[in-house]
């Protein structure tokens, strides 16, 4: 008997009527009367459940009958139009075969659960309807990203997860030692003495795998990483995790213009994909979890984003006679309010804010002209705020280490990186996209732990 997907029953049932088919899933419900039973029966294939209906000759009618909630079972019979209004088509049961009885202490009963409490059963939430949604639309965007640039020529690039350089100078990382903690080796000058160590120097975990990505950009011109990055950032919030993804193209013979023009068309392009290639999982969302989600990315698919400077922006915050927590100054960083106030209020559409003073912004961005800002981008979207960061970056060697001296970043640590800009330099641009916001954006999911399987924040690592 032809073992089949419950999605594919969906997607071609009229070819498998009257056919014979085999099914294996997990009981998503069960409803009983005295000479027949439904299993609402879902196979993780596919969103929607299948029915089951079954009746007194099954030879184990009466176990079937008192099966508990995520049992797995096989099933083997018919597929036949439905009487009921709910589902075109039932599978009419010959053979029920219970592979094993799932426990009545399960976590999962039939009710609704908050999403704080499903955080404590992260291996156990993929089997509710949100985190079916959420998982399933992650792999979705996933490809989407990979189909958008593969399709346009752009290399995949696999930059390392442990490397001796901080890509962004925050000094936010992880380490990576096989010292022993307890009795560090020192040098002379009582520092620790990372030759003992395992690589013979300080390493750490990957924050972006940019640096490593602009050395392929200069051999293949148009390349991207995708991969996961580390933060020890101590920001508790719905935004942050310490453990996330990021997508960073990297394109040469380009100027901020050419990256934000392909940043504006990735994200058009992904939102498009998802609505198409998930649409159930999109329905359901629009739904449940934020009425507002269709019209919204609706609205980005049509709409050309915004633009605008960071001096523009602070003139706008500071005119707008709003009461914002944090004070608004030409110099210091935009915070969350301020970068969902100009998104969600003013421009209602999201906004790329561009040429960050230089002080605020890592040491590989480009110097303008005025000599005070970069060639930085943010994309600030409605409902998050940066979604996107990115820059033109310096490919003049001489104001590349000006500025690295000024940072205090030493030159013999970032050879490689100059030799980058000695041997065939040319001006080249980037950006990294975060890989939860961007499913928190296209989902309407409002916390970042809710869209990664097992998340890593401050103070939580339980699984
Ligand atoms: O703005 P960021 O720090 O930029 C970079 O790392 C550049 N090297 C990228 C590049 O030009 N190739 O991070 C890029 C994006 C942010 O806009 C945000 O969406 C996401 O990564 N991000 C985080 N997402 C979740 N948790 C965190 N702690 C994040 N930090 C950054
Ligand atoms: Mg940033």
């Amino acid at each position: 008997m032809e073992k089949v997907d419950i999605k594919e029953i969906f997607r071609h049932a009229p070819a498998y009527l009257g056919q014979p088919v085999q099914v294996n899933g997990w009981v998503r419900t069960i409803r009983t009367s005295k000479a027949f039973g439904f299993i609402e029966l879902n196979d993780g294939t596919f969103f929607a459940n299948l029915q089951v209906v079954f009746g007194e000759e099954l030879a184990n009618f009466a176990q079937v009958a008192k099966i508990s909630l995520s049992s797995p079972i096989t099933v083997e019979g018919q597929l036949v139009e439905s009487p009921g209004a709910k589902q075109p088509f039932e599978l009419k049961a010959e053979k029920i075969e219970i592979i094993s009885f799932c426990s009545p202490e399960y976590p999962l009963q039939k009710k609704r659960h908050t999403f704080e409490y499903l955080r404590t059963i992260a291996h156990l939430r993929p089997r509710t309807n949100t985190f079916a949604a959420v998982f399933r639309v992650r792999s979705v965007i996933a490809y989407a990203i990979h189909k958008f640039f593969q399709e346009r020529g752009f290399v995949y690039v696999h930059t390392p997860i442990i490397t001796g350089s901080d890509a962004e100078g925050a000094g936010e990382m992880f380490r990576v030692t096989t010292l022993d903690l307890n009795q560090l080796p020192r040098d002379e000058s009582g520092r620790v003495d990372f030759r003992a160590d395992f690589f013979g120097k300080e390493t750490n975990l990957t924050v972006s795998g940019q640096l490593e990505v602009e050395s392929y950009c200069l051999a293949f011109n148009k390349v991207y990483t995708f991969g996961p990055t580390f933060r020890a950032e101590n920001s508790n919030t719905a935004r942050h995790a310490a453990e996330f993804w990021m997508i960073e193209p990297e394109i040469a013979f380009a100027d901020l213009a050419d990256n934000m023009k392909l940043a504006e068309e990735m994200l058009k392009f992904i939102i498009n994909y998802v609505m198409e290639n998930a649409p159930e999982e999109m329905a359901f969302f629009n739904q449940f979890v934020d009425k507002d989600l269709f019209a919204r990315l609706e609205n980005v698919v049509k709409s050309d984003f915004g633009h605008l400077t960071y001096s523009e922006a602070i003139e706008i915050l500071r005119k707008s006679g709003n009461k914002f927590e944090y004070p608004i100054e030409w110099g210091r960083d935009l915070q969350t309010e301020h970068e969902r106030y100009l998104t969600e209020q003013v421009f209602k559409k999201p906004l790329f804010v561009t040429d960050y003073p230089a002080a605020i912004k890592a040491f590989y961005m480009r110097l303008n002209d005025d000599r005070q800002t970069v060639a930085a981008m943010d994309l600030l979207v409605p409902g998050i705020g940066e979604i996107i960061g990115g820059s033109q970056r310096e490919e003049r060697l001489d104001v590349l280490e000006q500025r690295m001296a000024e940072l205090g970043l030493k030159q013999e640590d970032y050879g490689w990186y100059l030799d980058l800009r000695r041997y065939g330099g040319t001006k080249h641009a980037g950006y990294g996209l975060g890989f939860e916001r961007v499913i928190m954006y296209l989902t309407g999911m409002s916390n970042i732990r809710d869209v990664i399987s097992f998340p890593r924040t401050v103070k939580s690592a339980e699984f």
